[in-house]
């Protein structure tokens, strides 16, 4: 038996200011997301931007249903409407928010297996690291660069097919640019 070690690696912000302006933007859309969220059921409000490699920006926020299964978490509405209309290309950030009226948050949201398993979808479809900005209603702000920071040995493609898949480790980071 050898005893094996993984390293998680974060950014941790105490404040939005403290950000470049393309990540506060972010953050911004994913503020303003949260406000529209449809979420009677647990009162807690996620809103999630995704920027494109083509240069868009989608939002989403969580849906719920009274079959509470039915219901979707922000990540993916805005995952999933961001593939659907612009599937060439790659998901180079996702930044993500949630407040709620019932308690303090004491740190910021982090996105849920089902979330993160999808994200690892998309940084595998594109082979392009996302960037995840995951903030809260104090102003809190932690990044992580790939989805391996959040969901290590994660299942993939590779796994069910035999073929000349990169794994992500060999991931070309794209340039982020920050012209906002
Ligand atoms: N939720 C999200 O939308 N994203 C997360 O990262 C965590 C949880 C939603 C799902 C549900 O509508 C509510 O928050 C409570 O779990």
């Amino acid at each position: 038996m050898e005893l094996k070690k993984i390293t998680l690696r974060y950014e941790e912000y105490a404040s939005l200011a403290d950000l470049s302006p393309a990540d506060r933007d972010l953050i911004n859309h994913a503020i303003q997301a949260s406000e529209k969220t449809y979420s009677p059921y647990s009162s807690f409000r996620v809103g999630a931007t995704v920027r494109l490699s083509c240069g868009n920006i989608v939002t989403g926020n969580n849906q719920e249903n009274a079959a509470y299964p039915s219901g979707l978490c922000a990540e993916r509405v805005a995952l999933f409407y961001a593939q659907s209309q612009f599937p060439e290309s790659a998901v180079e950030s996702i930044a993500i928010y949630a407040s709620t009226d019932d308690f303090k948050m004491e740190k910021p949201v982090t996105p849920c297996g089902a979330c993160r398993q999808v994200m690892a979808e998309y940084e595998f479809r594109h082979q392009c690291k996302a960037r995840i900005i995951m903030a809260n209603d104090n102003g809190q702000v932690q990044i992580v660069n790939g989805i391996e920071n959040l969901l290590p040995l994660a299942f993939y493609l590779e796994e069910l097919k035999k073929g000349s898949f990169k794994k992500p480790t060999e991931y070309n980071r794209r340039n982020i640019t920050d012209e906002i």
